[in-house]
């Protein structure tokens, strides 16, 4: 990689709820120079802009916000994709995947070329789907594209355990690891608060497969929750988001679950790993015991098949399209015989 040149420049494509939730953050808590929305909806671009920008007129606050082109965006140091469809009440996060791939396409092809050190970070969803074909559409070294992935759910985990052991939650060292969706699950054998085990931490007698369960359920269906009653999440996963940002420009090297390509499972998925300005600087081996090293290979099993049927349905296409081109050649030198 050429020497890198920092210009502290952060561009969200999609400023619906999640885009302006995380840019509104990154007003609030300056870490960055300036933030460029794209969004093709230019009523609601350009209302975002100036709305935001009065957010930043009030202090000595740093950060100007302005619309760009995906072209602009192309340039930042950290390219944000908030950009696509969010689910209906009820809907699963999967079912957003053709429309969302679409939309993945449009903006990476409308991007070319992209800073060869940009991060992207992919926030919409299916996120862990989304990540594994940015890697492939932005041309970024595998290390510069990620996902959000499952640092929301493990943030929900380590809320709800803190309640429960009425202990800080950034005293508890908790991960769930895997889909952000429905095959995710979490890694029970490690969890600690302070440097104690959660079984030894928590009352005697609480930690059982019934409060597993209980726990396991409350973090996998926390966002739907949510949903059903404001339509959409947002404030969550804006602050998620916009700390990565800040590992990500300040070098911080955090450890985090965030969804990147594991060459083992053959796609992508949350495990922690160290983040800093080079994006997944170097993968954290976890120790997961047997059931959750069989929930790990069911998820990337679950991911894998999804991963499958997209190629499959992407070459089915392209031979279409290759044999429509061909018989239209043909049917042109037949006329012209
Ligand atoms: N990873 C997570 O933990 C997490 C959490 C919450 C939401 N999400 C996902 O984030 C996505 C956005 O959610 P939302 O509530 O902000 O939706 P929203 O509908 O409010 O906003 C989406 C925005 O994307 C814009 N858009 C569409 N095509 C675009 C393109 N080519 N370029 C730029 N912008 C484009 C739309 O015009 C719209 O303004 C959804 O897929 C949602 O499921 C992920």
């Amino acid at each position: 990689m050429d020497e890198q040149k920092l210009n502290r420049t952060i561009a969200i494509f999609g400023c619906g709820e999640v885009g302006a939730t995380l840019a509104y953050t990154l007003v609030l808590n300056p870490i960055c120079n300036e933030v460029i929305l794209v969004d093709p909806k230019t009523d609601l671009l350009e209302a975002q802009v100036r709305d935001l920008n009065d957010a930043t007129f009030r202090g000595n606050n740093g950060t100007r916000v302005r619309a760009g082109t995906p072209r602009d965006a192309a340039q930042a140091d950290i390219i944000v994709i908030t950009a696509g469809a969010k689910q209906k009440p009820g809907e699963s996060r999967l079912s957003l995947l053709s429309r969302n791939l679409n939309i993945l396409r449009t903006i990476f092809s409308a991007m070319q070329p992209i800073n060869p050190h940009a991060i992207a970070l992919l926030v919409a969803n299916p996120v862990d789907i989304l990540t594994y074909f940015a890697r492939k559409l932005s041309g970024l070294p595998e290390s510069q594209v990620l996902g959000t992935g499952t640092t929301l759910d493990s943030a929900r985990l380590r809320g709800v355990l803190a309640q429960r052991a009425e202990v800080a939650p950034n005293s508890i060292d908790a991960y769930v690891l895997g889909e952000h969706g429905d095959s995710q699950f979490i890694a029970w054998s490690s969890i600690t608060i302070g440097t104690t085990p959660l079984e030894q931490a928590l009352p005697e007698g609480h930690f059982t497969p019934n409060f597993k369960q209980e726990i396991a359920e409350h973090t996998r269906g926390a966002a739907a929750a949510i949903i059903a009653s404001k339509g959409c999440t947002a404030y969550g996963i804006g602050n998620i988001a916009a700390s990565i940002c800040k590992y990500i420009l300040y070098d911080v090297r955090c450890v985090r679950p965030l969804s990147y390509y594991q060459p083992d499972l053959e796609c992508c998925l949350s495990m922690p790993a160290v983040i800093g300005r080079k994006g997944i600087v170097r993968a954290m081996p976890m120790r997961l015991d047997e059931g959750e090293r069989r929930e790990l290979e069911a998820c990337a099993g679950h991911l894998r098949g999804v991963i499958d049927g997209v190629e499959m349905e992407l070459k089915a296409k392209v031979e279409l399209q290759s044999a429509l081109e061909k018989e239209t050649v043909r049917g042109g030198d037949g006329s012209g015989s």
